[in-house]
């Protein structure tokens, strides 16, 4: 028997010892563009829409994948130690010359568009590029799909890998990623496990061998019975496959969910890195719940393994510990909880989650309003008494 997770028809939330506290807000995201008249000529506010965040001990990482023309720099920071609920000027990461593409010069070997980081435990930074232009307008493929990672204390570029192609498909949007570094020894030989949301499946990376593979399972679809989403009096549609994951290291288990689906599924490691799969053969997935709506955002507690959620028509953050069935709403916002496209437990703030919304329903449709605050960069604070 599935446990269901019925969260729909709230009327009353439950009190918990956090609040909800909006370190950064935006109505429409700002930069510090460079003297370079290019970058102001193609930048188009209204167009870009934050997907990632990442959070270091002084820096929070944003990414912006280039949706719709008009996003100058697809990698971003802020600093952390800035007043509550200000809206700081985003800074590209590592520095200008690499976001050429955000002034109209597309070159492979710089950033094209990143969906999310992940931060590991030798201060590095792990990015993924999807090398695809305009995803949502026209879904241009302009580079190789790749991975990169940057040293944070230098500022510099370590380790590139580029996928080949038998591991995607003429559709493939790299949009999220996993590190597992359970087993490993160094810095790079850990596991990577990228979803792609519009092939659809996993990809996983070896970094020890710098070879990876696809996995694919029916469950990494998108549900079309559940294209459509309902926030506020917004509905929109979209057929989008695995995007949101999340990672137990004791269990040894990755979870993931399509956008276009109601229920969690998981899958365990051994599976991922058993190598490619031989035609036909079958994955171990596990349906793990169902949720009261559709989501993207998706994190484990490492410390008690409770799984952390969004369902969209909520706008709330749950939780929910699948051993013990224990159920929690840990936020509620129809304010401010509109689209929550992350959720990071954050190893670098004592565990404390960072959240990321983004009103990406009102952008989609080219509805947003610039008199809003759109974008909001959260943190749930625990409340001592
Ligand atoms: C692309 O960028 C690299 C690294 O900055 C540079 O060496 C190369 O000349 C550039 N290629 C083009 C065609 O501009
Ligand atoms: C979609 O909904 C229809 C009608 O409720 C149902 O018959 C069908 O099985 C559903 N499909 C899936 C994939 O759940």
């Amino acid at each position: 028997m599935l446990p269901l997770i019925l969260l729909a028809g709230l009327s009353c939330v439950s009190t918990t010892a956090q609040i909800l506290e909006t370190v950064a807000q935006w109505p429409l995201l700002d930069f510090a563009l460079p003297f370079d008249q290019e970058f102001l000529n193609q930048y188009r506010p209204e167009n870009v829409v934050p997907t990632g965040i990442e959070v270091t001990w002084d820096k929070v990482f944003v990414s912006i994948p280039r949706l719709r023309a008009g996003v100058p720099s697809t990698l971003n920071y802020f600093p952390r130690n800035i007043p509550l609920e200000s809206s700081p000027q985003l800074q590209a990461y590592p520095s200008w010359d690499w976001h050429s593409a955000g002034r109209g010069d597309l070159n492979c070997s710089k950033l094209i568009s990143v969906y999310r980081t992940k931060l590991d435990r030798c201060n590095r930074l792990w990015v993924v590029d999807s090398g695809i232009m305009t995803s949502i307008d026209n879904f241009t493929p302009v580079c190789t799909p790749k991975i990169m990672v940057f040293d944070l204390k230098t500022d510099q570029l370590v380790r590139q890998y580029e996928f080949p192609r038998d591991a995607l498909r003429p559709n493939t949007l790299l949009t999220n990623l996993i590190i597992d570094d359970t087993s490993a020894t160094t810095c790079d030989d850990v596991f990577l496990y990228i979803s792609d949301t519009a092939g659809p499946g996993l990809l996983v990376f070896d970094g020890a061998t710098d070879r990876s593979w696809r996995v694919v399972h029916a469950t990494m679809y998108p549900d079309p019975n559940f294209s459509m989403y309902r926030i506020g009096n917004d509905m929109f549609e979209l057929l989008d496959g695995v995007v949101g994951l999340a990672f137990s290291a004791r269990l040894g288990t990755v979870y993931y969910q399509p956008l276009a689906t109601d229920r969690l599924f998981s899958i365990p490691t051994t599976a991922l890195q058993a190598g490619p799969p031989a035609f036909g053969e079958q994955l171990p997935v596990t349906l793990v719940g169902k949720k009261s709506s559709q989501g993207l955002a998706l994190a484990v507690d490492p410390r008690d393994d409770t799984i952390l959620f969004a369902p969209f028509t909520e706008t709330i953050i749950a939780a929910w510990q699948p051993q013990t069935n224990k159920q929690r709403i840990v936020a509620f916002s129809p304010e401010k909880l509109q689209f929550t496209a992350e959720i990071r437990w954050a190893e670098h703030d004592n565990g404390n989650i960072w959240i990321m919304s983004s009103r990406f329903q009102k952008f989609f449709r080219r509805q947003v309003n610039i008199r809003d605050i759109n974008i909001r960069v959260m943190r749930l604070r625990p409340i001592f008494f």
